[in-house]
C-alpha cells in the first residue's frame, strides 16, 4: 500500500543521544519529524554506563584530553577535530546539567559540591562525568522527556527508514536530499517523508558481529543508506571490541563498564593470576584495543571460554554505590561482584568509522547530515578513547543544529517532490528463512574472519562469502515486499562489505585493525584514513520504483 507524501523541515533518523540533542538544539519554529525503529530513546545511548568525557577540573586541560584522544587513535585521529570536540566538552556538560540530567556528585575536601568524575582506560585524568553506572539512561530519559514536550517535534516510534531519497536518483543534475522512505509500525506501509534536511543519527553497526554489547538495531542502517545514496564512508576497519562483556549463558549483551577497571578492578586468568602488565605498562587501564587483544590472546592460548574481572578487594559498599546497575544485574545472574570475580569476554562495541562528515555534520549530499556513531568525523582514528562517543554526539548534534537552522533560513528553492513508494512489481516472500539464515551467516563469519585478529586469508574468505550473500540479498530485495528484518539484513550486508574492503586495503596493524600478516604499523608513510568512494547512485526509475 502506498501513501501521500508528508512534509517536514527536518527529518531526524534516530533518537539516541545524537538525535535527541539535535532535536532540542533546533529552533522551535522548525518542524521536525523524529524516527526510531523501536521505542523513542532505545539504542546504544540508553545503555551507556561509563559516562561522558569532559575537562572540568583545573588540574586537567583540553591539551591533555586531546593528547589522550590522539594517543588512543594510534596516529589516525585528526588533531583539529579532537580539539574541536574537547574544547566543547565543558559547554556540553553544562547544557546537560541545565537540562537536569541527574549526574553523580560529591563533596570536595574544601566542602564545595562538584560533579563526581570517574577514570577510564587511556585517560590521563579523572574526567568522566557519570550518573552512577547508568549514565546513558539518565541522559536519554531526561532529553527524551523534553523532546516529547516540544510541539514542533512529531515522533514516529517503530518506524524504520529504508532509504534516503535524493534528487540525483530522480534524474536531476544537481543533487540534494529530499526525504526518506519509511516502513511504518505495522510493517505493511511504506511512507514517503519529504524534508528539507535529513539527519542520519542512526547509531553504529556492531550487530554485524555475532557477539556485541549493542542492543538490537545497531545494524548500520545510516551508514548503508548514505553509501547507497552516494556518500563517502571511511575507516570501517576500526570496529572497537569492548574487553569486558559479561560471559553468562543467559546474558545476551551486558557490558561491565570500563569504569570498574578505573576503580581498580583486575583482569585475571582462570588460575587467578594477573596478566595485563605483560601486554602494556598501563595494565588494566591501557586503551581498549590493547586490553581486548590481550584477553583474546590469553583465551586462545589457554583454550578458555572467558577470563575474569575482579574488584572484590575493594570495599563492598563502595562497589555497590558506584556500580548499582552492574552489581544488581550480576546478582540476578547469581554473581556477587563484591565477593567474587566476574566472567568476561570481549564483544563488538563501537563503530569508529562511518559516513564522512565535516564539522557541521554535513555529508557529501547537500541537505543530508549525519551525527553520532554512524559518522566518521576524524575524532576516533584507529581506536576510540572511552567516553568520547557521547561527547561527540552532543558536540556534533549541536553543531549540525546550528548549520541546519542557517541552511533552512537561506533555502528558498522549491525541492522536487519525492514519488510514492512503488510495490506494484513485488510479492510477499514465501521463504523468510533466507533472511534469518543470512543474518546468522554474516554475523558469524564477521566474528570468525574479520574480528579482533585478522589475516589476509580470513579476510579473503569473508570477501568471498559477502560477495555471494550480497547478490542473493539484492535479488531477494528486488522481488519481495520488504520487512524490517530484510531492510536490516540488506544494511548489514553493505556494512560487512565496507568493513572487509577497508580491512583488505590496510596492509598494517594499527589500533583496532590487527592482522597477523602485517603485525606492526607501517612506518614508511604517514598514516591515512581509509576513505571509500561509492559508485554513482543508480537512478530510481531503472529500479522500477525501488531504490
Ligand atoms: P544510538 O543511541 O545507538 O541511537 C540510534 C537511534 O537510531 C535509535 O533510536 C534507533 O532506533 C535509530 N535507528 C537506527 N536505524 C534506524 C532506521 N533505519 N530507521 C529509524 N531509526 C533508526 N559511549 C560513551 O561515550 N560513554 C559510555 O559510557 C558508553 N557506554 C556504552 C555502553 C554500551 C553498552 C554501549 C552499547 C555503548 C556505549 N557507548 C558509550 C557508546 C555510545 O553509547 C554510543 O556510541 C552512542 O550512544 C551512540 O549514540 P547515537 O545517538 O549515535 O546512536
Ligand atoms: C564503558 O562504560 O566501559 C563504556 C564506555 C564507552 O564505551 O565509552
Amino acid at each position: 500500500m502506498t501513501d501521500a507524501v508528508e512534509r517536514f523541515d527536518v527529518l531526524i533518523i534516530g533518537s539516541g543521544a545524537a538525535g535527541l540533542t539535535l532535536a532540542l538544539r533546533l529552533p522551535e519554529h522548525v518542524s521536525v519529524c523524529m524516527l526510531a525503529k523501536g521505542p523513542i530513546g532505545e539504542g546504544s545511548s540508553l545503555y551507556a554506563q561509563g559516562g561522558v568525557s569532559a575537562v572540568l577540573e583545573a588540574s586537567d586541560s583540553v591539551d591533555a584530553h586531546v593528547a589522550d584522544t590522539l594517543d588512543a587513535g594510534a596516529g589516525l585521529s585528526d588533531a583539529e577535530t579532537a580539539r574541536f570536540v574537547a574544547e566543547r566538552g565543558h559547554a556540553a556538560i553544562e547544557w546537560l546539567v541545565e537540562a537536569e540530567v541527574p549526574f553523580s556528585r560529591h563533596r570536595r575536601d574544601d566542602g564545595t559540591e562538584a560533579l563526581h568524575l570517574h577514570r577510564e582506560g587511556g585517560h590521563s585524568h579523572r574526567r568522566i562525568v557519570h550518573a552512577a553506572d547508568a549514565t546513558g539512561h539518565a541522559i536519554t530519559t531526561t532529553l527524551e522527556a523534553q523532546v516529547r514536550a516540544r510541539p514542533n517535534v512529531t515522533l514516529m516510534e517503530h518506524h524504520l527508514a529504508v532509504d534516503v531519497i535524493t534528487a540525483r536518483r530522480l534524474g536531476h543534475e544537481a543533487d540534494r536530499c529530499l526525504g526518506a522512505y519509511v516502513l511504518d509500525a505495522s510493517g505493511k506501509r511504506v511512507r514517503a517523508i519529504a524534508a528539507r534536511c535529513v539527519v542520519l543519527a542512526s547509531g553504529g553497526a556492531s550487530k554485524v558481529y555475532l557477539y556485541t554489547s549493542n542492543p538490537d538495531g545497531a545494524s548500520g542502517d545510516g551508514i548503508a543508506m548514505a553509501w547507497r545514496a552516494g556518500c563517502r564512508v571511511a575507516n570501517m576497519e576500526f570496529n572497537q571490541f569492548h574487553p569486558t562483556c559479561l560471559y553468562h549463558p543467559r546474558a545476551k549483551s551486558f557490558l561491565i563498564s570500563e569504569a570498574v577497571r578505573g576503580e581498580g578492578a583486575r583482569l585475571l586468568l582462570p588460575d587467578g593470576s594477573r596478566f595485563m602488565d605483560r601486554f602494556d605498562e598501563r595494565a588494566e587501564l591501557a586503551p581498549r584495543d590493547i586490553v581486548a587483544r590481550a584477553i583474546d590472546h590469553e583465551m586462545k592460548r589457554l583454550g578458555a571460554d572467558c577470563l575474569y574481572l575482579d574488584i572484590s578487594h575493594r570495599d563492598a559498599a563502595f562497589v555497590r554505590e558506584h556500580f548499582p546497575t552492574i552489581s544488581e544485574k550480576l546478582r540476578d545472574y547469581g554473581i556477587d561482584m563484591t565477593r567474587e570475580p566476574i566472567p568476561v569476554v570481549p564483544a563488538a562495541h563501537y563503530t569508529c568509522g562511518g559516513v564522512v562528515v565535516d564539522r557541521n555534520g554535513r555529508t557529501d549530499i547537500p541537505g543530508l547530515y549525519a551525527i553520532g556513531e554512524c559518522t566518521y568525523t576524524g575524532l576516533h582514528g584507529a581506536n576510540r578513547l572511552a567516553s568520547n562517543s557521547l561527547l561527540e554526539c552532543l558536540v556534533y548534534g549541536t553543531a549540525a543544529a546550528d548549520d541546519i537552522a542557517t541552511r533552512l533560513a537561506a533555502d528558498t528553492q522549491a525541492a522536487p517532490v519525492p514519488p510514492a513508494w512503488d510495490e506494484s512489481l513485488v510479492t510477499d516472500s514465501d521463504e523468510q528463512v533466507v533472511v534469518s539464515h543470512n543474518w546468522d551467516e554474516i554475523r558469524r563469519f564477521m566474528w570468525d574472519y574479520v574480528g579482533i585478529v585478522r589475516t589476509n586469508k580470513r579476510l579473503e574468505r569473508a570477501r568471498h562469502r559477502i560477495d555471494l550473500l550480497a547478490r542473493e540479498i539484492a535479488e531477494y530485495y528486488g522481488n519481495f515486499r520488504i520487512t524490517a528484518d530484510l531492510v536490516e539484513l540488506r544494511n548489514l550486508a553493505v556494512v560487512a562489505d565496507l568493513i572487509i574492503r577497508c580491512a583488505q586495503s590496510r596492509h598494517e596493524s594499527r589500533g583496532l585493525h590487527y592482522t597477523l600478516d602485517h603485525p606492526t604499523p607501517d612506518e614508511r608513510r604517514p598514516p591515512r584514513p581509509t576513505v571509500l568512494v561509492p559508485e554513482p547512485p543508480r537512478p530510481y526509475r531503472r529500479l522500477r520504483g525501488r531504490l
